[in-house]
Order: structure tokens, then C-alpha cells, then sequence
């Protein structure tokens, strides 16, 4: 299962502050795409995270939201008493239990800190709500002092423990052990992986502790929170798609959920990030692109359209004939063997970043003296659509519309109109005057104008014209 603690740990990323409308879409986006338990906050830190969070507990209570509502709080009573007392499922109360933080922060003995761990798991359950202890730096814990603690919190009442890699000091073979160590150690108590990503290891390590007995795993969308973020929940998710075969969440609803974040938190992912960044899904070198396209699994983990992606092929110099070629065939323009060298060739003498598809017709026109562009128009062109009424003669509409200055073509036609009228003149005054008269023609019921935005040169011009001289067909 996940849990994702976007609208906790993620707004602890410096510079990120998320309004109370936005934790709200945040948290309702989260549980439609399948997030199991969603950390919204300690109500403790500010008047409107206590609001945003009980207005989505709010929404839990009415069926907005599925997933478990969790809300975060030091063990200090009066912030436990202030959170239970907004209703939620359950109270995440967190202590650190490595010596730096017991001696340090705390300025605590360990046996002063299980008793507060007792004493503060028991008081927030006296409350009614489920609770979960988690151990702050577990990692850097003596591992005996933490299973104590653990066994301590379970024995208080707490039904769910988070091993916390505060500082993300982790390895995935250390993360495995540690988990079986506490898993065998303590029986019938859930546990959740809770890993930093200082060493870029999180969602290695939050995988590994899965294996090791972890049945929750926090994560963050884009991986936000204190320093360098925890798990981001697009990697862990597709990661263990990939690795167990099991959709923890909708995967294809990922990039709505990352582009949601990105919004609400000002932090854009970057292009190489995993799932969701913006080249995860793009093929430059041309060896990969010839593979690509001659199985898109030669260089795909996944296909793209799993986790709502497509596939991209990003154009330059390391373009070879095939990707240029498909990008070509794409865009309608099938070229000879000769005019795509010619082509490729001009591809690579320019030291363009990323060709875009109006770059390389560009060079086709270029090199083979084709037109291929999209005129943009200067004047305004437009279709106008007439409805005539029934006991008026459509060719005399017609004959009359063609009169109009600004009309260039007028046609009788089928369907749901009576007449099609091309106009073209310079303005919109222009345009609306043309409308008005067609409108003031006798018999004309309803218009519907069609403006143009771009006109293509017919493709192949050489062919119609050699249709046209075929000599008639023999009956
Ligand atoms: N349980 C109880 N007390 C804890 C604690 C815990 N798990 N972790 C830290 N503390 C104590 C510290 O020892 C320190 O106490 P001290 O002042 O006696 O040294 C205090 O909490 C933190 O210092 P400070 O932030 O100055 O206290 P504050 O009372 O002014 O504010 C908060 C407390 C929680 C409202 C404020 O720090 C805040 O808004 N924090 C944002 C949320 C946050 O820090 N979350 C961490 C999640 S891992
Ligand atoms: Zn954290």
C-alpha cells in the first residue's frame, strides 16, 4: 500500500507552501487515483492547515475521499489533543530514537523516551483514533533500542510503526535486514517505510524494505520534501508495476498528478526524472530510434501508454535515416531515397538542439525545392455556412450571396446546409459585414461562419494534374 505524504513531508520542501485549495485538490486527486492513506498535515503548524485538513476529513466523512486520512503530530498532548480532535482516521505521533537525536534534540535518556512513547501512543488512542508511532532516525537507531521501542509503542497500542530513514543513510541490503529484523522481532503490527533520498537510494530502499516485511510505503508526488525529497510516488509505483506486477495506484493518471503538484508547488520535475519526467518516453541516439520503431521494446521499460505517457523522438544530428524518415512519413511527406539522404545530410551539418517538425520541413523545402509549409493567411478566410428556408429557391440565395463584395466562391450542398460561401477580406469589421449582408439576403434562416486558421498546399498537385489528362474511360 501507499501513503502519501505530498501535503506533509512535501510541504516541507523549502520554498513550498500549498494553499488550502490546492491541498484540498491535491488530496481528493491523490485518493481518486488509488493512494491507500494520505498524510495531510499537523494542524499544529499554521490556522490553515488545520482548516484545509479538516475540510478534507470533511470530505473522507461524506465519501469524497477513500483513502485513510492521517494527521501528523509531535508527541506533545495539546497538539495530539488539537489533531484527534479533528476527526481523522488516524494520528501519526513521531519521536527520534537514534542517540543524536535522543541526546541532542530530545535531550533525552532512552529510557525516558520509551516511557514517553507509551505514555503519548496511549493518550492519543484514549482519544479513539488508530495511531502510528514513527520512529524518527530509526535508521541510525541502535537496531536493539529500536525494536524496544517498537514493541513499546505496539504494546501502548499503536497498530502501525514507520521505520523512518531520516537522513536517508540506507542501502537497500541494510534496508531489507533492518525491516526482517523488526518484522520477526514484533508480530501483528504494520509497518511503514519512511525513506530520504539524500543518497538517491529512497525508492531502492523503500523497495527492498517491502521485501524485508514493509506493507506501506510513504511517498511524495515528485518526490518533494525536506532536502532532497523521499520516494517519489511515480518512480515507487511503476518500479513495482515493473518488479511485482501489482497497480498500487492508477498508473496511467501519474502525469495529471505530477502536472497537479508541479502547479501547486512551483517545482518542476526535471526532464530526466523517471515515469514522468519529460524525456522518460523520448529517443534521440538514431540506433535507438531504428530499434524503436522496429519494436518499442528494445529501448522501453514499459510501453508509454501504461502510465499515461506517449513516445517521442527527438530530432538532431544523432537523427539517422529511419527516424527521419518515420518523423517525414508522419508529417505526409514520403521522400525518395536520394532527397532523404540529401536530407539526413543537411540534418547533421546543423548543430540545432532539437529540430522541430517546422525545422526539418524547413530543410525538405530546402533541399528539394518542394512546398510544404502552411501558408499563414494574411487576410481573413472564412466558410460560411447557409441555411435556407424551404420555400425559397436555393440557386437564387446562392446567386445573391455571390454578389456580396468579399465573397469568393459560393456552392449548393448537401447536409444541414443549403450553401457553403467562401469570403476573404482583410478584417474582422470586414468579415462581420460580409455576415450581416448574407444575413439581410431574402430567405436565408441561420449562418454558421468558419474562420481559417491554417491552409496546407495540396500535397501531391503533380498527381492530380496527371489524373486529369488521363483520357475518359471507355464504356
Ligand atoms: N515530540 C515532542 N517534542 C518534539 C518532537 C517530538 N517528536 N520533536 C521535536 N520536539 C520539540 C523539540 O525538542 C523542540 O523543543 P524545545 O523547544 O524544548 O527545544 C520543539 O519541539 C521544536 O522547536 P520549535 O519549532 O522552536 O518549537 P515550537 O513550539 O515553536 O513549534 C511546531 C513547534 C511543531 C509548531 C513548529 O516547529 C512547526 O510548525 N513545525 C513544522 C512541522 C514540523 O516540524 N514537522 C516535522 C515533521 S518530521
Ligand atoms: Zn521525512
Amino acid at each position: 500500500m501507499l501513503l502519501d505524504s505530498t501535503l506533509r513531508e512535501g510541504e516541507q520542501t523549502p520554498g513550498v507552501v500549498f494553499s488550502e485549495e490546492w491541498r484540498v485538490r491535491i488530496a481528493k486527486a491523490l485518493s481518486d487515483m488509488g493512494v491507500h492513506m494520505i498524510e495531510v498535515g499537523d494542524p499544529n503548524v499554521a490556522p490553515d492547515i488545520r482548516r484545509a485538513i479538516a475540510k478534507i476529513i470533511g470530505m473522507k466523512g461524506n465519501g469524497e475521499i477513500a483513502s485513510e486520512v492521517v494527521v501528523h503530530s509531535r508527541m506533545v498532548k495539546a497538539d495530539i489533543e488539537n489533531a484527534a480532535s479533528l476527526g481523522p482516521d488516524r494520528i501519526a505521533v513521531f519521536y527520534g530514537v537514534s542517540d543524536i537525536h535522543l541526546a541532542h534534540k530530545h535531550r533525552k535518556s532512552r529510557e525516558e523516551a520509551l516511557a514517553i512513547v507509551a505514555e503519548h501512543v496511549e493518550f492519543a488512542r484514549s482519544l479513539g483514533v488508530k495511531v502510528r508511532f514513527t520512529a524518527e532516525d530509526a535508521t541510525r537507531a541502535d537496531p536493539n533500542y529500536l525494536v524496544e521501542v517498537v514493541k513499546t509503542a505496539h504494546e501502548a497500542g499503536a497498530d502501525r510503526v514507520s521505520i523512518a530513514d531520516t537522513v536517508g543513510v540506507l542501502d537497500p541490503f541494510r534496508a531489507r535486514d533492518l525491516f526482517r529484523l523488526v518484522k520477526s522481532s514484533v508480530g501483528g503490527l504494520g509497518l511503514d517505510v519512511h525513506a530520504h533520498n539524500d543518497l538517491g537510494m529512497a525508492v531502492a530502499n523503500s523497495l527492498a524494505a517491502v521485501d524485508g516485511g514493509a506493507d506501506v510505503v510513504h511517498v511524495t508526488v515528485n518526490g518533494l520534501g525536506e532536502r532532497t525529497g523521499i520516494t517519489p510516488l511515480q518512480a515507487f509505483a511503476v518500479a513495482y508495476y515493473y518488479h511485482r506486477g501489482v497497480r498500487l495506484v492508477r498508473l496511467e493518471e501519474l502525469p495529471r498528478i505530477t502536472a497537479l503538484v508541479e502547479n501547486a508547488s512551483g517545482i518542476t520535475v526535471m526532464p530526466t526524472f523517471p515515469v514522468v519526467g519529460e524525456n522518460a518516453f523520448t529517443h534521440k541516439a538514431g540506433v535507438h530510434q531504428a530499434g524503436v520503431l522496429a519494436n518499442p521494446a528494445t529501448y522501453e521499460p514499459l510501453p508509454p501508454e501504461v502510465v499515461g505517457r506517449e513516445r517521442d523522438f527527438s530530432l538532431d544530428k544523432y537523427s539517422g535515416r529511419r527516424a527521419i524518415q518515420h518523423r517525414l512519413e508522419r508529417l505526409g511527406i514520403p521522400l525518395g531515397p536520394d532527397e532523404l539522404e540529401a536530407v539526413v545530410g543537411e540534418v547533421k551539418s546543423l548543430n540545432v538542439r532539437r529540430l522541430r517538425d517546422e525545422d526539418l520541413l524547413e530543410i525538405v523545402e530546402r533541399v528539394t525545392g518542394r512546398a510544404l509549409r502552411a501558408r499563414v493567411n494574411r487576410h481573413i478566410e472564412s466558410y460560411i455556412w447557409i441555411r435556407v428556408a424551404d420555400n425559397v429557391y436555393t440557386t437564387s440565395v446562392a446567386r445573391r450571396v455571390g454578389a456580396i463584395r468579399g465573397v469568393v466562391e459560393v456552392s449548393e450542398i448537401t447536409g444541414e446546409y443549403d450553401i457553403v460561401a467562401r469570403a476573404s477580406v482583410d478584417t474582422a469589421e470586414e468579415l462581420n459585414r460580409v455576415i450581416e449582408e448574407i444575413r439581410g439576403v431574402k430567405g436565408v434562416v441561420s449562418t454558421l461562419t468558419n474562420i481559417v486558421l491554417k491552409e496546407l498546399p495540396a500535397q501531391d498537385a503533380s498527381w492530380h494534374n496527371q489524373y486529369k489528362r488521363l483520357p475518359p474511360a471507355h464504356h
